[in-house]
């Protein structure tokens, strides 16, 4: 099991960061949550739910984000349609439905791929786009040069995380150590030490602090792969103002069976575990990487001025209404603004312009003296 191999681990060599035990308890080849375990819906034995399982329309609106970019991009006659992170696949199902009603020109010209890790959602993917000509990478650099658009739903939020507390004789970091074979927190100097730098002043003493180093070098993987185009990040993401007025008691947090769960140390492996992303550190590691910012805003006002509101075709049998009404609850669970609706979405362009997309209506350019609007 993880856990007994984490604890020979640490015998032999000491205690480990946080960090490189979210890496192992997410990511381990053999026991890793997403590698092994990963249950993603609505179902009993499902852990959590996403944006993604509330039916087609969050992949209708988003495909109207990969129109809105080929089109900057001077409709060319090959683009890449990449989603990084794809979970079971639907998301990108319902776009490239959604593009070949809405944009076939577009839709025909696209070339989608995935880059996802885990090769156990790689076959659910698999099977939910079925019959589609679809290439696979374990790292988007894999895919490079990419022009077009990648895109990525709730995955920044996976990275492994830095735990640091300010303690009265300065900043420390959360490693896990071993006691007669559980697993146990403890405080140890920064195995960084660039990462004391990283807690903010206003970070009182006992107030953790988390830091995704992993996140931030994958944002800068995905500039470095994208030659021109777009990268659109939709998370639950607070700034670093928002983290801050947590009173300091860090965001981690596991699920499992649509359950919190209380000791992220107890069972590695069998749930996720997941940090609220910080978008003040992501934004800063994007533009250092040559991303320039084409807009920024709330789940709830993308997908609206994306026009999630619109009907489709008329129903007219009984069972169609019903259809149509249960796809409308879900579209509000989408936009519930103290849920998924509250989630950020942030669209950052290489080399392409950053105007003309219909997610940001209101979006000043970046390039304005007075800066983008949030
Ligand atoms: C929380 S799930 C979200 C899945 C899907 N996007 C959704 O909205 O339902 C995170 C996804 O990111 C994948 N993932 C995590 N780290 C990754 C990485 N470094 N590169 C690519 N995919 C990664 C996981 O395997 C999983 O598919």
């Amino acid at each position: 099991m993880l856990k007994e191999r984490l604890v020979q681990r640490i015998r032999s060599r000491g205690a480990i960061t946080f960090a490189e035990y979210m890496e192992a308890a997410l990511f381990d080849p053999d026991g890793g949550y997403y590698m092994t375990r990963a249950a993603i819906g609505f179902g009993e034995g499902d852990d959590y739910f996403t944006s993604a399982d509330l039916g087609p329309d969050f992949g209708r609106a988003l495909s109207r984000v990969a129109a809105d970019a080929w089109a900057a991009l001077g409709r060319p006659r090959a683009w890449d349609l990449v989603e990084a992170g794809a979970g079971r696949g639907s998301v990108m199902r319902d776009m490239l439905a959604a593009l070949e009603r809405e944009r076939p020109e577009a839709a025909r010209s696209a070339r989608p791929a995935i880059v996802e890790v885990s090769p156990r959602l790689r076959s659910e993917q698999a099977g939910a786009l079925a019959g589609r000509d679809l290439r696979w990478a374990t790292s988007v650099l894999g895919l490079a040069p990419i022009q077009g658009l990648v895109f990525a739903n709730e995955v920044l939020d996976a990275f492994p995380v830095h735990v640091l507390v300010r303690s009265e004789d300065g900043v420390r970091e959360v490693h896990v150590d071993e006691q007669d074979g559980e697993l146990v927190e403890v405080l140890l100097a920064p195995s960084q030490p660039d990462l004391r730098w990283r807690v903010p002043e206003a970070v009182a003493v006992g107030g953790r602090w988390e830091v995704s180093a992993a996140a931030e070098g994958w944002i800068a993987q995905l500039a470095a792969a994208v030659a021109s185009g777009y990268v659109l990040l939709i998370d639950y993401a607070d700034d670093e103002a928002g983290l801050l007025a947590r009173l300091g008691s860090g965001t981690l947090r596991g699920f499992s069976r649509h359950r919190l769960v209380g000791d992220p140390l107890r069972a590695p492996g069998e749930a996720d575990l997941t940090a609220t992303v910080n978008v003040t550190a992501i934004r800063r590691a994007a533009e250092g990487a040559g991303l320039r910012l084409a807009g920024m805003g709330r789940q709830r006002d993308v997908l609206l001025a994306l026009g999630i509101r619109e009907p489709t075709a008329r129903p007219t049998a009984p069972i169609e209404q019903l259809r149509a009404a249960s796809r409308r609850s879900a579209v509000d669970t989408l936009l519930d603004p103290n849920g998924l609706g509250a989630f950020r979405v942030l669209l950052f362009g290489k080399e392409a312009p950053t105007e003309g997309f219909r997610a940001f209506p209101t979006q000043r350019r970046t390039d304005d003296p007075r800066g983008p609007t949030r």
